[in-house]
């Protein structure tokens, strides 16, 4: 599986990147997550395909000192296996914006007010081909 970490970015209310990839045709899953760093976690954007309970489902969180928050579990079908995709987080304060392929769009609370993202981790089955910060 691949994985991109960025350190020492900073990303602010207002600030929106996108990734680009092609998901794995086995994929398990893949995150985006954004932080502070690796234990200090605003957002995990965790797509899962075979999840033991609920199988294709998307996963999101919180992490704080290593401590993951209360998981906020949604079904989706806007992202396949096989499938390219483009996905789009908005940074805009007080909540994590991300637009999935089809115009689906989740919303996720900046739970601890982190104002700036400075630690950046994309990883899983995922071939990523373009990651643009605008
Ligand atoms: C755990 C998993 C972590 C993360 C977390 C999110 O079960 O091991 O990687 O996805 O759930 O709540």
């Amino acid at each position: 599986p691949m994985e991109l970490e960025l350190k020492n970015v900073k990303l602010r209310a207002g600030d929106q990147f996108k990734v680009e990839g092609r998901i794995l045709h086995e994929a398990q899953g893949f995150q985006i997550d954004l932080g502070f760093d690796e234990e200090n976690l605003a957002l995990h954007f965790n797509p899962r395909f075979h999840d033991a309970a609920d199988g294709a489902v998307l996963v999101c969180n919180s992490k704080i000192d290593g401590c993951w928050g209360h998981e906020e579990r949604e079904k989706h079908s806007s992202l396949q296996r096989g499938s390219t995709v483009k996905i789009l987080l908005k940074l805009t304060g007080d909540m994590f914006e991300v637009e999935m392929p089809n115009g689906h769009e989740i919303q996720f609370p900046n739970r601890h007010s982190l104002d700036v993202i400075t630690y950046v981790r994309i990883r899983g089955d995922l071939k990523l081909t373009s990651f643009k910060i605008y």
